[in-house]
């Protein structure tokens, strides 16, 4: 026999949970009592689901109950989330037993979904459950995290959304935990609430699921409104820029070809180069993809690039390439007298660098091997030299969702000194009156104005230039010095169609 207990302190929590939220007394679910927080408990202690009848034979009737077997991409999905939040790999890619195109298209939303909304989820089971998250047993809360990243973001039938998901209790050794999470997301069901609506104001961190080391940093330096705009495009990613190869074709013809393939794109209002494509996916298995008319790069780069062209000619060294966007860029422009060569510290990458250059049919083009801070070249041998640096990249958290939990204060000054580094080589190997142009896909001023304070404070032989020196790239949709620095210094912060940037024009005195 089931014995169905509810503890007067549970239950009394629960309610209170429910009046603060102003939940309908309906709302209330099955009391989700202390022992569904921890490890199974035994069996036969195991309550009920509230409403349901035992069965005869003492069985509950839980939803998904046995027979049905779990579904394969949940399943995926939960287990690559517990692996990321115990601190391991992200597995972006879908595990090749997923072979049907809509599985993996499903595995990557709802796994990128969870990564990019976890503080929210987190919170947001903590309240349904009234316990903190660190006291909710870790397969049960990715559950529910599951669960109502679905509800709230997708649409999708929501008891399907629910039922699948409480059907992979078994699956994960935790079978207790289906009328747990069932109970979970029946209640939030019933709530109703959408994308980012809280029944309780939660601080923009939690809401927008960001460390709150990099929302205390950024609403210092930019303000709440700022700060808030930048969290909400960072939480959606619904698009990307498309670079023409413009060698080869133009924007318009691009777009017609695009829309003969069945992909809607539409020019970028940044930068009439470029387009913009809220269908990715699908842009990457058109014919023009693969005939290399376009690449995948963000409307910043491509601004960048744009706008520091009358100075990467002659000799240029790209000397951080890959996966090759500005290189790829650069030698597309197939100007006459322009020699561009990439290096790169990893092998793997600079593979990639030669796979891009080979889909976009461009021009053979060196690559070398090498570590930017030590390169095997004499002193001022380059015209200019391209540092695209590595950095802490939270200007890229709209595309890599994965960076807020992973990247730390703490690694900043790691950063900082590759940076420096870098910095100090590149300066070696340009020639007088040549340029170093640094930039990275940081906010953080350690990166970028801070870095390159220090430079010049160090090189008393280089200088900043602006980038208002220079010809306002054609099609730009903006003003120009909307987007400079007071220094001059470009700087792009993330936005619905953007990812952030900074970058810098460092010139050698001297003819
Ligand atoms: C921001 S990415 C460059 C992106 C590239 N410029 C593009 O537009 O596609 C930085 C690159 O620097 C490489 N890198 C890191 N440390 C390096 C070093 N010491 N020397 C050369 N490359 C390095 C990384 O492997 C990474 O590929």
């Amino acid at each position: 026999m089931v014995i169905h207990i509810v503890l007067p302190d549970d239950l009394a929590s629960w309610v209170g949970t429910c009046r603060k939220a102003r939940l309908p007394s309906n709302a209330l679910p099955n009391p989700l009592s202390a022992r569904f927080m921890t490890p199974a408990p035994p069996r036969s202690r195991q309550p009920r689901p509230s409403g349901r009848k035992a069965r005869p034979g003492g069985k509950p009737q839980h939803p998904g109950a046995a027979k049905t077997p779990p579904d394969a991409v949940r399943l995926a999905v939960v287990r690559a989330w517990l692996d990321f939040a115990r601190g391991g790999p992200f597995a972006a890619e879908p595990p090749v037993a997923l072979r049907d195109d809509a599985q993996r298209r499903l595995y990557v939303q709802l796994l990128r979904g969870m990564v990019r909304h976890r503080r929210l989820l987190e919170a947001e089971v903590a309240r349904l459950a009234d316990r903190p998250p660190n006291r909710v047993d870790a397969e049960a809360l990715a559950l529910g995290m599951l669960g109502l990243y679905q509800l709230r973001f997708l649409d999708m039938a929501p008891h399907a959304a629910v039922f699948e998901t409480v059907a992979l209790a078994p699956a994960l050794r935790k079978p207790w935990a289906r009328s747990w999470v069932n109970a979970i997301l029946r209640t939030a069901q019933r709530e109703g609430l959408r994308g980012t609506d809280t029944a309780q104001p939660l601080p923009l961190a939690v809401r927008a699921s960001h460390p709150d080391w990099m929302v205390e940093r950024w609403t210092a330096r930019y303000g709440t409104g700022r700060t808030t705009a930048i969290c909400e495009a960072n939480d959606r990613y619904e698009g990307a820029a498309l670079r023409v190869e413009t060698g080869r074709i133009g924007p318009q013809a691009l777009l017609r070809r695009l829309t003969e393939e069945g992909v809607r794109a539409s020019r970028h209002p940044l930068l009439a180069d470029a387009l913009w494509s809220e269908q990715l996916g699908a842009v990457l298995r058109t014919q023009a993809f693969r005939e290399g008319l376009c690449y995948v790069q963000d409307v910043s780069s491509q601004l960048l690039m744009a706008w520091v062209a009358p100075l990467l000619e002659g000799r240029v060294l790209d000397a951080c390439a890959a996966p090759g966007g500005k290189l790829t860029h650069l030698v597309g422009l197939r100007r006459p007298g322009t020699w561009a060569v990439g290096a790169e510290l990893s092998a793997a990458r600079l593979a990639q660098v030669r796979e891009n250059l080979q889909r976009l049919r461009l021009p053979a083009t060196p690559l070398l091997r090498a570590d930017g801070r030590h390169l095997p070249c004499a002193d001022r041998a380059w015209d200019a030299v391209l540092l695209d640096a590595p950095c802490s990249a939270t200007g890229m958290i709209r595309k890599y969702p994965e960076l807020k939990w992973r990247k730390h204060l703490e690694d900043l000054p790691a950063f900082a000194e590759t940076q420096s580094a870098l910095l100090t080589e590149a300066a070696r190997a340009v020639r007088r009156g040549g340029h170093v142009l640094y930039a990275t896909c940081s906010l953080e001023p350690e990166e970028n104005e801070d870095a390159v304070q220090r430079f010049l404070a160090a090189q008393p032989a280089f200088r900043q230039r602006s980038f208002a020196d220079l010809p306002r790239p054609a099609g730009l949709g903006a003003e120009p010095r909307s987007l400079l620095t007071k220094d001059g210094a470009l700087q792009l912060l993330p936005g619905p169609q953007q990812m952030g940037l900074y970058a810098a024009i460092l010139q050698r005195r001297g003819a």
